[in-house]
């Protein structure tokens, strides 16, 4: 985890699309943190976690953080990890999330946004990372119509938290995790594979698995590293 955003996480603290809470637990390891409400909008993830953990400082809530079921300037620490790239909806979804994470903030309260973002690598097993993002997102659009925001540039990002919150400073990080070709080709695309079987159209199908085919041939040469973040900090 990122030094410069765990230093920034303090007192009640939301967890904006927590995933299998994970992180959420972590951060009350953090003697800073009092309590953790982890938000997801898929309950059989949290159905997971609650069978997982029990401490009484981690709130678990089954909604939309694009319309949170909080109190007004109640929280002192809004955290957003890999989340806003993946809201359907697009750009209108995302400005309802820092919308809302704005309402509930206290003044002077942060909210951390760390996401994926638009850039070319010029390491082919970074570009890999990015790659696989837009084909999971292509796939999603093509079977069940679901268009995500997907990827895009910080000043995408910050055009938004801008409109709601006058302080914010942003940077980029590097991600160190990489993987080889082999163990990533056996992990790696269960949904996105699943997702183009169930395309009816035989040429957008035939396309998908070319590109899907491509993605194992750059794995198998080049391994696979994790793309940068771009990470956020606004002060409310
Ligand atoms: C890539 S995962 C990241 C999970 C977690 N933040 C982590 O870092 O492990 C994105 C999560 O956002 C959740 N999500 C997507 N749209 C959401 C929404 N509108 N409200 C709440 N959660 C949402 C997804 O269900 C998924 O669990």
């Amino acid at each position: 985890m990122f030094k410069e955003v765990l230093a920034s996480v303090e007192g009640i603290v939301v967890d904006l699309g927590a995933g299998r809470v994970r992180f959420a637990k972590s951060l009350l390891e953090n003697p800073r943190v009092r309590e953790v409400v982890a938000v997801e909008i898929d309950f059989s993830k949290l159905r997971e976690a609650k069978k997982q953990y029990s401490e009484q400082r981690l709130h678990l809530v089954c909604g939309s953080i694009a319309c949170l079921p909080l109190r007004e300037s109640s929280i002192d620490t809004a955290i957003s990890i890999l989340v806003l790239h993946e809201l359907a909806g697009g750009r209108e979804e995302v400005e309802k999330t820092v919308k809302e994470a704005k309402r509930i903030l206290r003044a002077g309260g942060k909210l951390i946004i760390v996401d994926k973002y638009l850039y070319k690598p010029e390491d082919p097993a970074e570009a890999l990372s990015l790659m696989i993002e837009d084909l999971y997102h292509e796939a999603l659009r093509e079977a069940k119509g679901v268009k995500l925001w997907g990827l895009h540039k910080p000043e995408d990002y910050l055009d938004i938290v801008k409109k709601y919150f006058s302080k914010a400073t942003w940077s980029k990080v590097k991600r160190e995790r990489k993987i080889p070709g082999e163990v990533f080709v056996k992990e790696w695309g269960k949904e996105t594979k699943f997702l183009v079987k169930t395309i009816k159209d035989e040429n957008t199908r035939r396309r998908l698995e070319n590109k899907i085919r491509e993605v194992e041939k750059t794995a198998l040469e080049h391994g696979y590293k994790s793309s940068e973040v771009l990470v956020i900090i606004a002060e409310n």
